[in-house]
């Protein structure tokens, strides 16, 4: 049986060219994982195809997912969510997408995710996806694969308990020190008073820690820029042409081409980004975004183990 559902996982994975090898014996202590295929139907449309073992749990490369967690904050949460399972900028979950399932099971990170952002998609920042550095697409891909991990049962995220491993005293040291925190926070201002009471489960504060804003109604992300009073952590943008006036306003949109704003009376306004024209844009959140590229995991527990005492 076991033999059967290996050159069935063979034949599925030589068929979309992904070169994982159905040959190499699982890890110790690594079951094979159950994933549906889904295959094309003559007429062009998808239909489902069978569940099938994918023989090894897929390795998630640390130091890549920390990169690819910033990457992933500067180009994709606003519209995917921290978790990447939807967010309220309209992008949807894509946990169980193919492109991010299949990325996760093949043997080279990012070989199906890169294929994919050389297309072309969307981008917060309005840099072409297609100009992703193979460095990033792989990142982005262990960023990707610690989502799906964490979505099995018996990872950190359910067992919640387990994330609150950090030493109190070493996250309120770091606070008031090396992490710079209190440069911005205090104990008690309005966006850390209480946290850990007005956040119960340490892994909320965690992703709140890590991703300021990008929750619901937080007033951050392509949703919430558009809305017509845009939230305090909306990204602003002021555009300098060669000759004439500066433009002032929340930044909705960037291309090659064109800065898109929401000026302060309301309207919106597609600037053309002549030759000579500047762009500086201003994130309220950049501090954290940056924090992201530094901060070690022994730190994050540390700081989410002294804003849960925040009660
Ligand atoms: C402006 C919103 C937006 C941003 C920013 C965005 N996406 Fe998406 N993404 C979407 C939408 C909407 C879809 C649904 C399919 C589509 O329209 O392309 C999607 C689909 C996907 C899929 C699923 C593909 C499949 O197999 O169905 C992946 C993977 C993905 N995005 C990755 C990313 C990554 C990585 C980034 C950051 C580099 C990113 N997205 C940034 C909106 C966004
Ligand atoms: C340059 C200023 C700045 C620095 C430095 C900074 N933050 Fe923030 N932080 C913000 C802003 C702005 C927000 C968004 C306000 C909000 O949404 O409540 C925020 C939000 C947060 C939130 C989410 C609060 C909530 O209720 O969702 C947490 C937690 C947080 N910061 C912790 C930290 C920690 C820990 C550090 C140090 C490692 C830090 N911040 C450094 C500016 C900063």
């Amino acid at each position: 049986m076991h033999k059967v559902r290996s050159s069935l996982v063979a034949a599925v994975v030589a068929s979309l060219g992904l070169g994982l090898s159905a040959q190499q014996a699982p890890p110790a202590g690594q079951q094979p994982q159950e994933i549906r295929v889904t295959m094309p139907r003559p007429d062009g449309t998808r239909a489902d195809g069978p569940v099938v073992q994918i023989p090894r749990t897929p390795v998630v490369d640390q130091a890549a997912h920390d990169r690819g967690r910033a990457i992933w904050a500067r180009e994709c949460v606003d519209c995917h969510g921290t978790q990447a399972r939807g967010g309220d900028g309209g992008g949807p979950n894509i946990i169980r997408t193919t492109t991010v399932n299949f990325d996760r099971s093949a043997q080279v990170a990012g070989s199906v995710l890169g294929p994919f952002l050389k297309a072309g998609h969307k981008t917060q920042s309005g840099t072409p996806s297609a100009s992703f550095t193979d460095a990033d697409v792989v990142a982005l891909a262990h960023f990707l694969r610690q989502r799906v991990n964490d979505t099995m049962r018996g990872s950190a995220l359910f067992t919640v308990g387990d994330i609150l491993v950090g030493d109190r005293a070493a996250g309120e040291a770091y606070f008031n020190g090396a992490g710079k925190c209190a440069t911005c926070h205090t104990s008690t201002s309005k966006s850390l008073a209480g946290i850990g009471k007005r956040i119960p489960a340490p892994v909320d504060i965690q992703q709140r820690m890590l991703f300021p804003g990008a929750g619901p109604g937080r007033g951050r992300g392509p949703a919430a820029a558009a809305a017509a009073t845009p939230g305090p952590n909306a990204v602003t943008a002021t555009v300098t042409p060669p000759t004439g006036p500066a433009v002032s306003g929340v930044l909705l949109e960037q291309s090659d081409f064109f800065v898109t704003l929401r000026l302060a009376d309301g309207s919106v306004r597609a600037v053309r980004k002549a030759p000579g024209t500047t762009v500086t844009t201003t994130n309220p959140l950049q501090a954290h975004i940056d924090l992201l590229d530094v901060i070690t995991d022994t730190q994050i527990h540390d700081l989410v183990a002294y804003l849960e005492s925040l009660k």
